[in-house]
């Protein structure tokens, strides 16, 4: 037997359930805020990676999926969206001269060492906003990442690490100061931040060994090379999120592990999954748009681990997502299956149940226990009596009371998970 590729997983139910709920939820609130929704190819070519994402990142050094399609382009599977996002909109117009506020879901690829919470094919949900410069947008989009967590009931669970990164000349200054600190004491470093000092110094500042962290506590501060106009944005960012009741962190070492960020960037971690705890990362990308051939554009963004919110969603409601139908429609003569199942159609559109019709014949006894098996609240069972005299059969099964009704009966019963005048 063929198997998935490492990393790859099969989302299958219900855990798949949980990933609906989940993505149901950040979909209403975007459209809530008025958001439009994209649909962006999973291939483009490598080069809109390499110059977007960054030459020097981890992602594009050693975790794209990359291959030559048959008249030798060199193609990659997309390792994130916002680089397609503003090549999309950017090809199609779209940008010039107007403000956007749109949103994507799908796959994305990185060759990762594979762990729980991190995978080589994972699902985000990206969010980015063009032609807007202040720190209000920065806010709104803050907000609206709270307010997804507050809708899926782990807001508890999750805080927000905030930083500003300045203009690109400032960020270009500390990085020569913090190459120009680091470059004597080399052999201290961990073997990454030895390879990043020259490809990607600023990631060093996220390093996790000891030593390295040592040598960081005296070296030049991120904030001190920050520019004035950046520091200002970032204040009144702050102010906007104090106003509006959403607790920040402010880590002066947040740089996050894609080129194109200046100003704010920002994290949601969770610490209830162990290292892989970041659910949701972004920031400002002031200078992607024109790195990409278009004019100055400014523009912000985040994206949700669909993954990963799924797996913090389940530690924190332990509820098992239960799988099957609502209401278990039985059908007690054989030869009038089409009758029924036009019944099982009626159903489906008049009530928001999940409907499931039973198949493949059998006595009452067999197909009701089919019912308590998927787990339904209601059986509704049509046999010829009950087709004749245009009525149906619904029987409450947590409770056991049964009537016989039209369907329009049946349809309100349903509807209100209950017959009239019964208290369940
Ligand atoms: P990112 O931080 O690379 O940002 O990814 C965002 C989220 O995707 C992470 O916080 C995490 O939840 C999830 N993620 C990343 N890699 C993996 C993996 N290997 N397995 C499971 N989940 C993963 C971006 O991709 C930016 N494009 C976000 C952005 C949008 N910035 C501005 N706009």
């Amino acid at each position: 037997m063929v198997q998935a590729i490492r990393g790859m997983r099969d989302v299958l139910p219900p855990e798949a359930r949980r990933w609906r709920v989940i993505e149901e939820a950040v979909r209403e609130v975007l459209h809530s805020a008025a958001y439009e929704e994209v649909h962006l190819p999973l291939l483009e070519f490598t080069e809109l990676f390499a110059r977007g994402v960054g030459e020097a990142t981890d992602i594009v050094e050693k975790e794209m999926y990359t291959l030559l399609d048959r008249d030798d382009a060199s193609l990659s599977l997309r390792p994130e969206g916002t680089a397609s996002c503003v090549r999309a909109l950017q090809e199609n117009g779209l940008l010039y001269n107007q403000t956007q506020r749109v949103f994507y879901s799908g796959p994305m690829f990185r060759y990762e060492k594979p762990q729980r919470g991190r995978y080589r094919q994972f699902h985000q949900i990206g969010v980015e906003a063009f032609g807007l410069a202040g720190p209000d947008i920065d806010a709104e989009l803050l907000a609206l990442s709270a307010t997804c967590w507050r809708r899926l009931g782990i807001a508890a669970n999750v805080r927000l690490e905030i930083n500003t990164l300045g203009a690109a000349p400032a960020r270009r200054a500390y990085r020569e100061a913090l190459v120009a600190y680091l470059t004597p004491h080399q052999g201290k470093l961990d073997e990454d931040s030895q390879r990043r000092l020259t490809t990607n110094p600023l990631r060093i500042l996220d390093s996790k060994a000891e030593a390295t962290q040592a040598l960081l506590a005296e070296a030049p501060r991120l904030p001190e090379f920050v520019d004035a106009e950046s520091h200002a944005h970032f204040a009144e960012l702050l102010g906007m999120l104090d106003a509006l009741g959403i607790h920040y962190v402010h880590n002066p070492n947040l740089v996050r592990g894609l080129d194109y960020y200046t100003h704010t960037v920002f994290e949601w971690i969770t610490d209830d999954l162990g290292a892989q705890g970041t659910l949701c990362g972004g920031g400002r990308y002031d200078g992607l748009v024109e790195r990409l051939g278009g004019k100055p554009t400014p523009a912000a963004g985040f994206a949700i681990g669909l993954d990963r919110t799924a797996l913090l969603h389940e530690v924190v409601h332990q509820d098992p997502m239960a799988a099957g139908a609502d209401v278990y429609v039985c059908s007690l003569d054989s030869t009038q299956t089409a009758a029924v199942l036009g019944i099982a159609e009626r159903l489906r559109e008049a009530t928001e149940a999940r409907v499931r019709m039973h198949m493949g014949g059998g006595n009452l006894k067999k197909q009701m226990k089919r019912a308590d098996a998927c787990g339904a609240t209601w059986a509704v069972l049509v046999g010829r009596d009950e087709l004749d005299a245009g009525m149906l059969t619904l029987k409450h099964l947590v409770n056991g009371e049964q009537q016989t009704l039209s369907e329009n009966e049946a349809i309100a019963c349903i509807v209100a998970n209950q017959f009239p005048g019964s208290s369940g």
